[in-house]
């Protein structure tokens, strides 16, 4: 090969390659970065994606080589000249890519390996998902619930995931990690924020009529607002009734799917709550008794206009709840009406 060649294909090489990594780089491809855990995924892309972007340099400054230089002149109907395969050539396209993949396997492994291990000082967060809202708790926390995941910053944390109805699957992009929550298997997944903010909680699996809708916050906030937080709403819990059950309310996502203007609530997928003494009054049940019922056996009166069996049974809540809830509910629905 002429020296003249070997330097066309360096200037190909080098100009494909420049323009895949202008792509690569200008364009954000990626969230903002909150999590140690996505550092170190984001590591193993950009890893992968670099080998990707010589291997397209390559390939791309080669083929364009060949088609400006080997054109078939319009009127050349000879066969081209007989070449056999060249073995030299054939071993190193063969090795390259295998030791190029085996190395993004180990450094895929060492990320994950790293990801899964947590440390002894960590938080651990019980995170349900259920048709359709998030809820968590924190056992070590006195048990409190809240229908947003709280989360101390540069704290690891692990979370344990369970599903009650269908497969959810639990995701915050800035956070970098998908994990299903699956019916009668426990999952988890472990994450350290690294960065204070609000980002999206996602449910990522096709759960049924209100998938879309299920979302919450993931909140990442200073260690002594946390400590703050967790006293507040132990104080919350036990405050006068309407308190309690607004709490309730708010922890088991009632939100996503209801209407209700004393919880600022403005769901729609389910009958708005403000017009619970009307419904009541279709049902024709006294209000308390079909506030109660609605809750613990949602489907044995279904407001007209609304899918059955999409409401899930909040029988798990224990009576000082449900009682919390019901006198919640019956109060702010007569207040509004
Ligand atoms: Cu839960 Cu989609």
């Amino acid at each position: 090969m002429r020296r003249g060649s070997i330097l066309q294909l360096v200037g190909l090489g080098i100009l494909f390659g420049g323009l895949a990594t202008l792509v690569a780089v200008l364009i954000p491809w990626l969230p903002p970065v909150a999590s140690r855990q996505r550092d170190r995924i984001d590591f193993v892309f950009w890893f992968t994606t670099g080998i990707a972007i010589a291997v397209f340099a390559l390939v791309a400054a080669v083929i364009a080589y060949s088609i400006i230089k080997f054109r078939v002149q319009p009127d050349d109907d000879s066969d081209g000249p007989p070449i056999h395969g060249n073995t030299t050539i054939e071993i190193v396209w063969t090795a390259v890519p295998a030791v190029l993949v085996t190395a993004i396997s180990i450094v895929s492994s060492i990320a994950l390996v790293k990801n899964e291990n947590v440390p002894k000082d960590h938080l651990d967060v019980n995170v349900t998902a259920r048709q359709f809202a998030w809820s968590f708790s924190y056992p070590n926390q006195g048990n409190l619930t809240s229908s947003q995941l709280r989360l101390p910053l540069n704290k690891t944390v692990k979370l344990h995931l369970r599903a009650l109805d269908v497969i959810h699957s639990f995701w915050v992009p800035e956070f970098g990690q998908k994990e299903d929550a699956v019916p009668g298997q426990d999952t988890s997944l472990v994450i350290t924020p690294t960065k204070e903010g609000t980002y999206p909680v996602i449910c990522t699996e096709l759960c049924g009529l209100g998938h879309a809708l299920m979302r919450s916050s993931a909140i990442v906030m200073k260690p002594a607002a946390f400590e703050a937080w967790v006293q507040e709403q132990k104080n919350a819990a036990k405050g006068p009734p309407g308190q309690a059950g607004q709490a309730v309310f708010t922890s088991n996502g009632c939100a996503s799917c209801h209407t209700l203007k004393a919880a600022g609530a403005t769901g729609t997928v389910g009958p708005d709550l403000d017009k619970l003494p009307a419904y009541a009054q279709q049902a024709g049940k006294p209000l308390e008794d079909f506030v109660k019922e609605s809750i613990v056996d949602p489907n044995a009166y279904v407001q007209p206009g609304f899918p059955k069996n999409l409401m899930p049974s909040f029988s798990t809540l224990t009576k000082d709840q449900l009682d919390a809830l019901v006198a919640f509910l019956v109060d702010s629905s007569k207040g509004a009406s």
